[in-house]
């Protein structure tokens, strides 16, 4: 929790050294980058910091008027800087015209939505319009990076389609170069990559592409386009995994009172294992694991080759809210439907993690309805993601509230679903005192054991022992 925290800070005193760095770039690029998300957003505010000449293009025009005048439609730590620095420095511009964006630049990032369709598999509307809208604009050489995030093949496809919308015969190259961007730490993990993985067929535009990150000090991983693309799938499925093993593992400890914090320390202290993504919860959510899952299972699925494995991490990630509400239902609830009627129940965080506003796949949302369901009411809290949760929980019957305490006065218990620093540093006294029932769940394994034994306070997180005074 506390090294979240100094994160936190410290992506902040991370841009302010940044300002006096000398980029030592001899041959800056044109840029074009094609959607302007997280993703779009924190690469052509990078590749502008390194000198380069960037445009960012966008179809929304209110966010490229925004983005032109100072603004940042996303919350992300440090990128709102970064864009300012760099668009008074005349070296990024934001535009709705593909045509001038296309036209000036030597690489083209496609950094476009690739969201899940119905049956799971990827939605690739968006790129086909972006390769589309490219090949009829092409006027020179080009090289075409996909960052988005899309199944083996779509290289190919990108290919396909700029070749029937050409106008006129041109040379282009296509360049797969996953992100692997957190959401919160997106700008640091930009600057200081553990790897940067490029995949092509062409040599040259891997060469050009590479020279691109060259101040970066990290391994580059050079390989084929298939590769590439599946690279960042398999990272992506490999971190979901270790949080649906360690919740799993959790599980067990709940019914033996077994402590997950030790066994998580216990296993990430050997090497090959690692202390990363051990941290017992809620289970994942967010705008990328569960669609990639999906995404990953639904190719595997296509390829007549089921990966059963990743079947039962989404199947063990699903059912970590039911599993909780059941918890919360035997402490405080009734023996029939709906279970918590007359309750009011506090939920404290609703961003899928700390450090975003984002709420896509948050495990809040899903808990929040399924307690409607049962009959609750809900007082909420969360630091940022207020304005957007509004917007997506809509009953009566949630309270938002305008800090933890006042969130929890007179309800039956609380619960916390995001670790936010700032949620390490309540006053937990005074924020049971008023409280019907002073009853705490932790989703996120917050606080201490140890601690609230100290404070005499009635608490449940995951896979550790519980306390009752
Ligand atoms: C993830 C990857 O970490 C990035 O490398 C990748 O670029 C990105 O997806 C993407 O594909 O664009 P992100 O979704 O921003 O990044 O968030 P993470 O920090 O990976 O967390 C994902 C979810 O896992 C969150 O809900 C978090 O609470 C949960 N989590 C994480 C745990 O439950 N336990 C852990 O130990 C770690």
């Amino acid at each position: 929790m506390l090294l979240t925290f100094i994160k936190y800070i410290s992506t902040y005193d991370y841009f302010e050294n940044q300002t006096n760095l000398k980029w030592e770039i001899k041959n800056l690029m044109n840029i074009c980058v094609v959607g302007c998300g997280y993703v779009g957003l924190v690469t052509a505010a990078a590749f502008a910091d390194f000198g380069n000449d960037v445009v960012a293009l966008d179809v929304d025009k209110k966010k490229i008027k925004s983005l032109s005048s100072g603004g940042c439609p996303i919350y992300e730590p440090g990128l709102k800087e970064l864009l300012e620095r760099n668009r008074k420095a005349k070296r990024i511009r934001f535009t709705t015209s593909i045509s001038s964006a296309v036209h000036k630049s030597e690489i083209i990032f496609i950094c476009v939505a690739t969201p899940s369709k119905r049956d799971g598999s990827t939605d690739l509307s968006q790129i086909k319009v972006a390769a589309s809208q490219i090949a009829k604009n092409i006027n020179n050489p080009k090289i075409i990076v996909n960052k988005s995030t899309v199944p083996i093949g779509t290289g190919e496809l990108v290919e396909k389609v700029i070749n029937k919308n050409l106008n006129k015969p041109a040379l282009f190259d296509v360049v797969s170069n996953p992100e692997f961007l957190r959401e919160g730490q997106a700008i640091r993990d930009f600057f200081e990559p553990d790897r940067i993985v490029i995949g092509s067929n062409s040599e040259i535009a891997a060469a050009k592409v590479k020279e691109l990150y060259k101040t970066l000090k990290c391994p580059v991983i050079s390989t084929d386009l298939y590769s590439a693309e599946l690279i960042k799938y398999a990272s992506n499925a490999f971190l979901a995994t270790k949080i649906s093993f360690i919740n799993s593992i959790a599980n067990i400890c709940e019914t033996t009172n077994a402590n997950i914090d030790d066994i998580a320390l216990g296993l990430g202290s050997d090497k090959r294992i690692g202390h990363d993504f051990l941290q017992a919860g809620l289970g994942f959510g967010g705008s990328c694991f569960p669609k990639d899952l999906q995404s990953l299972l639904s190719t595997s699925i296509e390829l007549k080759d089921p990966l059963k494995i990743i079947k039962e991490v989404i199947e063990q990630n699903r059912i970590r809210v039911p599993r909780i509400l059941n918890r919360i239902i035997k402490r405080i609830g009734l023996s029939k439907k709906p279970r918590l009627y007359g309750k009011t129940i506090s939920v404290l965080g609703l961003a899928f993690k700390p450090n975003t506003d984002d709420l896509r796949e948050a495990k809040s949302i899903e808990l929040c309805n399924a307690i409607l369901k049962e009959g609750a009411n809900i007082n909420t809290y969360d630091p940022i993601a207020m304005k957007k949760a509004k917007s997506i929980l809509k009953s009566k019957k949630v309270n938002f509230c305008k800090d933890p305490y006042s969130a929890s006065k007179n309800t039956d218990l609380a619960i916390f679903i995001t670790e936010w620093p700032e949620f390490k540093q309540l006053d937990l006294k005074r924020l049971t005192k008023n409280m019907t029932n002073a009853i705490i769940f932790d989703g996120r394994n917050i606080y201490d054991v140890k601690e609230m034994e100290k404070l005499k306070i009635e608490y449940h997180s995951i896979g550790r022992p519980s306390y009752y005074p």
